[in-house]
């Protein structure tokens, strides 16, 4: 989608949204268009039985006094509680397919601020995001006809500086985020996904990638574990921003990268099990996280780390029972090597605290069935050992519209994790799986202050309610990341 911010006088081409208020009494710019078409407007609203409730729209065509070719009135509800970039993700999906090119929001005269003006181009974009290049067979009026999306706005300068400068940027990562977590797992495998992450040299982000031979020197036997049974090379990428001061201390994100996990020896059952593509959701948000914050230029030192292995049953996998040496000496008994994605994380989270020393990590990932049990695929499980830092992510959160509530880690959970055999088991039992999860991650971390994402639920999804997520693969976390670098680090 092609963005741009116009000034609001009505448009000569492609589809004018009109959001109206309050029940039909509040209508922004639509006046101008009202004013123009005279008694036409009002006729149409009465023939429609429009109330200007949400959900209702109507359209006028070839509405006369205006040269714009159609006219698309939506009830937008409550102008206090109105969210722009709802209301664009909404009417975009339904024009996606209207055979115009171009949808001009008016958003003009409703009082808006120019941020709002901005996500309203975001939540466009969000919408018409799709995942087709595969389908080589796809029919013509099943691929989306809308291609431009304009908003037209009191201040155009100041919402296309929000939108340049920073909700732009962080949407280019959301749509990368998302084309990673889709790509089928024989074409995204851990070097090819390194690979791609090479690229993103391009924007100025510093990319070193540890192969096998690095991390078996490094002594990162917990990671190496679960590439044992697969063909493919396991990986560590470090994507290194240096905006900040001088030799300031980084943030860190880290992400789970299980490129496919069919949970190895103790293999998952084979219905459903093509999701598991999915399972590198938390490196797709940190690789779209820098790639928001490379483009913004944030003022800001941070470093992303993510663990990229595949997880394959086979003569040489690891084996249920297995003790395994991490990097930071600590033994684990494997218990089940479907519980693998904290096997990787152990090593990535002991190796990014030790080499960069961050003020803080925060790392994501798809780890537990057990999260989507608790939250379903509302809200992502926040785990820390750092009150501040959980109220940074909770308003980070909030200002992201990318949902999380916290959950707790305590000694007594941590003992669950206790195993006679080694210093502890890779498995806790049935019971509070996601937070026994979140308690063998706290071991790896030292007293640096840390924040556990788990999207399980959130990063990957086969059923859709919110229309700015329109495929599988959600980028959810690029958001969260953005506002928590720039509410935290770019002061
Ligand atoms: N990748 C899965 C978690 C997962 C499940 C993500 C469903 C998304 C949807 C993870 O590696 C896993 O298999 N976890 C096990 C842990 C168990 C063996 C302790 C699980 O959740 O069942
Ligand atoms: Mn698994
Ligand atoms: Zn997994």
């Amino acid at each position: 989608m092609k963005v741009s911010f116009i000034s609001a006088k009505p448009v000569t081409n492609g589809i004018a949204v009109l959001p109206v208020f309050d029940g039909g009494k509040s209508f922004g710019s639509v006046e101008d268009y009202i004013k123009a078409g005279n008694g036409q407007y009002m006729a149409a609203v009465k023939a429609a039985k429009f109330k200007g409730k949400s959900s209702q729209a109507f359209d006028i065509y070839a509405p006369s006094g205006v040269k714009t070719p159609r006219l698309h009135i939506v009830g937008a509800g409550d102008k206090a509680k109105f969210d722009a970039e709802m209301f664009a993700a909404g009417v975009t999906k339904s024009l996606l397919f209207s055979g115009e090119t171009t949808v001009t929001f008016h958003l003009d005269g409703i009082g808006l601020t120019a941020d709002q003006a901005a996500r309203a181009a975001v939540g466009a974009r969000l919408a018409a995001y799709r995942f087709d290049h595969y389908r080589t067979k796809l029919a013509k009026d099943k691929k989306p006809s809308l291609t431009t999306v304009k908003v037209a706005f009191d201040s155009q300068s100041m919402a296309k500086k929000a939108y340049d400068n920073f909700h732009g940027p962080i949407c280019d990562g959301v749509v990368y985020a998302r084309d990673l977590v889709n790509e089928p797992p024989n074409a995204l495998y851990p070097k090819a996904y390194a690979n791609r992450v090479k690229k993103l040299a391009d924007l100025g982000l510093k990319i070193e990638v540890l192969g096998e031979k690095r991390m078996n020197t490094l002594g990162m036997h917990a990671l190496l574990g679960v590439g044992l049974g697969s063909e493919r090379e396991s990986q560590l990428v470090v994507m290194r921003w240096d905006g900040g001061k001088k030799g300031a201390k980084p943030a860190a994100l880290i992400g789970k990268g299980v490129t496919f996990d069919t949970g190895g020896i103790s293999l998952k059952p084979g219905s459903g099990m093509w999701d598991m593509k999915g399972d590198m959701g938390g490196s797709a948000a940190v690789v779209g996280a820098m790639i928001g914050i490379a483009k913004r230029k944030a003022k800001a030192n941070v470093i992303g780390v993510i663990g990229l292995v595949e997880n394959m049953p086979d003569g040489k996998a690891q084996l249920p029972g297995d003790i395994v040496k991490s990097m930071s000496g600590q033994t684990i008994e494997v218990q089940n090597t479907d519980a693998e994605g904290r096997l990787v994380l152990a090593d990535a989270l002991h190796y990014t605290n030790t080499k960069y020393k961050p003020v803080a990590m925060i790392d994501l990932a798809t780890l537990t069935g057990a999260i989507i049990v608790a939250l379903g695929h509302e809200h992502a499980g926040v785990f820390s050992n750092n009150d501040g830092l959980a109220d940074q992510i909770a308003s980070a959160s909030s200002a992201s519209s990318e949902k999380s509530w916290r959950l707790p880690l305590t000694p007594a959970y941590d003992k669950l994790i206790d195993s006679p055999n080694a210093d502890m088991k890779n498995i806790g039992g049935r019971e509070a799986g996601s937070i026994t999860a979140a308690q063998f991650l706290q071991r790896f971390v030292g007293n640096t202050t840390w924040a556990h994402i788990d999207i399980a639920g959130t990063g990957m999804k086969n059923k859709r309610s919110d229309p700015r997520e329109t495929t599988f693969g959600t980028g959810f976390g690029v958001r969260l990341l953005n506002h928590w670098i720039a509410d935290n680090y770019e002061g």
